[in-house]
């Protein structure tokens, strides 16, 4: 696994080139959407054939965010966050303003579907309203905790291709994730020993993105090469050390450390 000193935009472009080896037109999707600007930039890299994009956008998610009726002193009260959505996560016109803001952007794009439903709830739909079957990427970025995540990565896994990848964002273990209650790395821990997906490149920013693939994929050699003949540092550690990843705040920048 390549630890790439790049951001998750890098990804993208990476990515978009093994697919262009590949003669392949990417059918993609995004799980947790927000205003769409993300998904504009994952539509741009990576020219899709065809894109869904799903997310409830409902106050409902919040509910998931702490099992106990007091948050624990560690993590911090959900509207800390509320400058992030432009308004209180607890107002259904937030979340409409949100939806509405992303509609705006996809408007001109009909290989855009857009499901406004939770991403398990959303999986009946896609056949259906799409005509897909497999992606070649899913992006996974919905709700952050640990028993999503992991619902996430073991439903949608099955609607990824052979040669196809899932991509979770904020994938680390950071003082900023742990006011979050971010169970991302966690979920991903467990995956990893129940499935037959590796993670194959982690960049080392907090909010990590990682790339995962089967380890039995075409796609796990292509994208080594594609990184290793690119201006991307990276140094290179066992996969399996990817659950001991923590992120350090230095005075000048962010690293991780597996120490
Ligand atoms: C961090 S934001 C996504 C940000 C976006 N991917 C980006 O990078 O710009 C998380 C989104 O996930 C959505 N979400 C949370 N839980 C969800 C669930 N169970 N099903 C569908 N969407 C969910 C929220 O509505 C929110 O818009």
């Amino acid at each position: 696994m390549k630890v790439c000193m790049t951001h998750r935009e890098t990804f993208y472009h990476l990515l978009s080139a093994v697919f262009n080896a590949y003669n392949k037109q990417p059918v993609i999707a995004e799980l947790g959407v927000l205003r769409g600007e993300n998904a504009l930039r994952l539509y741009n890299a990576l020219n899709p054939e065809k894109m869904v994009l799903i997310d409830s956008w409902s106050p409902a998610a919040n509910d998931a965010y702490s099992p106990f009726d007091q948050l624990p002193p560690w993590v911090e009260a959900i509207d800390t966050y509320a400058y992030y959505y432009g308004g209180s996560m607890y107002d259904m016109a937030t979340w409409d303003n949100l939806y509405q803001e992303c509609l705006s952007k996809f408007a001109d794009k009909e290989n855009v579907t857009v499901i406004r439903a939770e991403t398990i709830d959303a999986i009946p739909d896609i056949q259906p309203r799409t005509g897909i079957e497999k992606f070649d990427l899913v992006y996974i970025d919905a709700n952050h905790q640990y028993e999503y995540i992991l619902r996430d990565l073991m439903y949608y896994q099955d609607l990824v291709a052979e040669d196809g990848f899932m991509l979770l964002n904020d994938c680390c273990h950071s003082p900023n994730g742990t006011k979050q209650n971010l169970g991302v790395l966690e979920a991903l821990g467990s995956f990893l020993k129940r499935s037959d997906f590796v993670p194959v490149a982690v960049t080392n920013t907090d909010w990590s993105d990682v790339i995962l693939v089967r380890k039995n994929s075409v796609m796990l050699q292509l994208v080594d090469i594609a990184i290793t003949n690119s201006d991307i540092p990276f140094v290179e550690i066992p996969h399996q050390l990817m659950s001991a990843a923590r992120v350090v705040y230095g005075a000048h920048r962010t690293n991780i450390s597996f120490a």
